[in-house]
């Protein structure tokens, strides 16, 4: 999930007139986001750019047909990646009609139902990882558990052969540290090459399945391409990197920091080990009050009046969905962690027609993710560190010795 270039130039700014540094702001945005929307829950950060807190606003924002989503034009592949089709963009960043075509050639594999027969494959993929955890007395949480569960979960979705995963999660790795703003240029730059070695790799597959289909969703975006030319080489290839990199970085957040903030409130933990019916509320409300995607962000198509401000046609908005699920309106004590938090309406995975298409994935990994963990009794050996990104916040490490089984 790209941050508009001008919201990056904007979050330098911030970070100045604040007076604290990126990865500070990351660790704990929250009494600064309460601040401003304590003072001016509409803000105009500078000319063209808005940024909205309250909560009833940004679900508005989401849902109105007003605001769309700036897209970009379509990209050539680099000399040495000349093979690949022009990249169009992705349906993240598209409009209606491209938008509702692209969702729904995909939106059926992501159903509740259909990934009900993923269960037993993501059950056993966390036994293993978690096996050599334990075995190793503990480590990196994020390195070990959080970070391959739910890469190596959305390559066998996808299709991507066992011999290959090795390759993929390489790959993957690269580009999550290209996701980060604050990186080094030369690992930003390899991040890139990763991301152009990845998408060679899909057109391979891509080439191969079609030759020899299986039962995966490579296989099943290729049969309707043959049969309705409704998607054109360069919109596989990225759909198949979006559906990597938006399920991916998310997902390993929220179950990094889940697993902080749950060993940060030793009574709830207490209380889903004797009750594991629990966890369906417990992940609600990591999501709530983690928010894995912090940012989320729209384009005004015309004058919008929202409350007494106009937001102008052109402008972009930065929709903080963080503050939005912490919004005292909403919900009660909201810096609370509370597992029986209910109702739960949080805004983690937006709202709307771009609505998160894998957020039945990210509940199910999750869920599975976190029962087989607290399995073991953990302890924090070390203090985390974030991950100095405020789109996607999250942990680079999590450092927990195993105490021992339940
Ligand atoms: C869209 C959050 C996991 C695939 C989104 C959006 C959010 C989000 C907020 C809306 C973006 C917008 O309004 O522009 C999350 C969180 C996750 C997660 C918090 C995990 C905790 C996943 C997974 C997948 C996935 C596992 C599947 C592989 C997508 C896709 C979109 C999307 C394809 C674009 C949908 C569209 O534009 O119509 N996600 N996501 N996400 N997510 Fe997720």
């Amino acid at each position: 999930m790209a941050m508009d270039e001008a919201m990056m130039q904007l979050s330098g700014k911030w970070f100045h007139a604040l007076g604290i540094s990126q990865a500070q702001f990351a660790a704990n945005p929250y009494p600064v986001y309460r601040h401003w929307q304590q003072t001016s829950p509409i803000k105009e950060l500078a000319p063209g750019q808005w940024m909205i807190l309250n909560y009833h606003d940004v679900r508005t924002i989401l849902m109105d047909d007003r605001f769309i989503k700036r897209t970009p034009v379509p990209r050539t592949p680099p000399p040495k990646f000349h093979t690949l089709p022009v990249l169009s963009p992705s349906m993240l960043v598209t409009n209606p009609p491209d938008h509702t075509r692209l969702r729904s050639l995909v939106n059926r594999a992501f159903q509740p139902k259909h990934l009900e027969r993923l269960r037993p494959y993501i059950a056993e993929l966390a036994g293993e990882l978690l096996d050599s955890f334990v075995n190793n007395g503990g480590g990196n949480l994020v390195e070990d558990y959080a970070f391959p569960l739910p890469a190596l979960v959305i390559a066998e979705l996808l299709g991507v052969p066992a011999k290959d995963r090795s390759l993929f999660r390489s790959l993957s790795q690269k580009i999550a540290l290209m996701i980060d703003p604050t990186q080094e240029p030369a690992i930003r730059q390899q991040g890139q090459e990763a991301r152009w070695e990845l998408l060679d790799y899909f057109h391979h597959l891509a080439q191969h399945k079609k030759q020899n289909p299986g039962d995966d969703l490579l296989s099943a975006l290729l049969q309707v391409q043959g049969q309705e030319g409704t998607l054109s080489a360069g919109e596989l290839l990225t759909m198949s990197l979006l559906l990597l990199v938006a399920g991916h970085e998310t997902t390993t957040n929220l179950i990094s920091l889940g697993t902080y903030r749950l060993l940060m409130t030793p009574s709830a933990l207490d209380e889903l080990r004797l009750n594991p019916a629990l966890w369906t509320s417990a992940v609600e409300e990591c999501l709530r009050f983690e928010s894995p995607v912090q940012l989320d962000g729209r384009m005004a198509q015309q004058d919008v009046r929202m409350g007494d401000q106009i937001i102008p046609e052109g402008a972009s908005v930065t929709l903080v969905l963080a503050q939005a699920n912490r919004d005292p309106v909403v919900f009660s004590n909201p810096d609370t962690f509370d597992i029986h938090r209910h109702p739960n309406m949080h805004l983690a995975f937006g709202r709307g027609i771009h609505m998160c298409l894998g957020a039945s994935l990210a509940r199910m990994e999750a869920t599975i993710a976190f029962s087989q963990l607290f399995r073991y009794t953990l302890e924090l050996h070390g203090d985390p560190v974030f991950n100095p990104n405020v789109l996607l916040r999250g942990l680079k490490s999590l450092p927990l010795i195993v105490k021992g089984a339940q």
